[in-house]
């Protein structure tokens, strides 16, 4: 059901557009505030305004913007791509077509298929991913890859922590593999998150690296995304690192 809560006088004041929704029957409480978040949003709105499939689309766009991410004809893999906002942003940037792809996309989410995007639905941490993804670049180094997965939190801090510090190091082991000297890592962590030694690899084996709030990010939530930038190449990689050295 929703509710178009009027002022007094007649006259529509922007708080008073806002809709509101009773929670129905069989809906919990926490999905009717969600729902009405969304609908909300004026993010929302303008995704699917300008035909993207995620308000994320606009998270990437407004990194891109500040930090200049994308060139035509680099080569992406996008790590968490489902429902694909970040992708068509991409494709579009750096001029990913049917005919000469150069974007993979992986998510364990089925996905509509993506103009310029190749699709792997697969678990990114199944131990075949890696080699999966490479394989669709048609064995080529990347010059960015991007994460914006996290698993569903289970509403255990501690261990919603760990498990995405684990997702971001699978993430960033794979970046070191496939990236091309000179390439981006760009993945979403939780501000508070980062761990200490994850960021301190980093440093080592990009020459800079930056947090991230883009403005589309919803200001209550701990999200953040941290790019590093300017791989140094296997040649620079330090030893010493355990699981990340090659
Ligand atoms: C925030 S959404 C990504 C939104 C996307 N960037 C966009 O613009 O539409 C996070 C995605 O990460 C995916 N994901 C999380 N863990 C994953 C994993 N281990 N392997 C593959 N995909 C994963 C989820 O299924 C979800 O679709």
């Amino acid at each position: 059901m929703v509710d178009k809560a009027l002022g007094t006088g007649g006259r529509k004041s922007d708080k008073d557009l806002k809709i509101r929704l009773k929670t129905a029957r069989g809906r919990k409480t926490g999905s009717t505030k969600w729902l009405e978040r969304q609908l909300n949003d004026p993010y929302v709105a303008r995704a699917r305004a300008e035909g993207y499939r995620s308000r994320a689309a606009f998270k990437i766009k407004e990194m891109d913007d500040k930090h200049k991410l994308f060139r035509k004809g680099m080569r992406i893999v996008d790590l968490g791509a489902a429902p694909g906002g970040w992708s068509q942003v991409a494709a579009k940037a750096i001029g990913s077509t049917d005919a000469n792809p150069l974007i993979v996309g992986i998510d364990y989410l089925e996905m509509d298929p993506i103009p310029g995007v190749k699709l792997l639905m697969k678990d990114f941490t199944d131990d075949d991913a890696p080699a999966m993804l490479i394989e669709a670049m048609g064995g080529k180094k990347a010059d960015l890859v991007m994460s914006d997965m996290a698993w569903p939190t289970t509403g255990h801090r501690p261990t919603d922590h760990m498990r995405i510090v684990q997702l971001i190091e699978v993430a960033a082991a794979f970046a070191l593999d496939v990236l091309a000297p000179g390439g981006v890592f760009i993945a979403k962590v939780f501000q508070g998150g980062t761990e200490h030694e994850l960021l301190h690899m980093l440093k080592r084996h990009f020459k800079s690296t930056h947090h991230a709030k883009p403005p589309s990010s919803r200001a209550d939530s701990a999200e953040a995304y941290l790019i590093a930038k300017g791989f140094k190449g296997t040649n620079d990689t330090v030893p010493g690192e355990g699981e990340y050295d090659r």
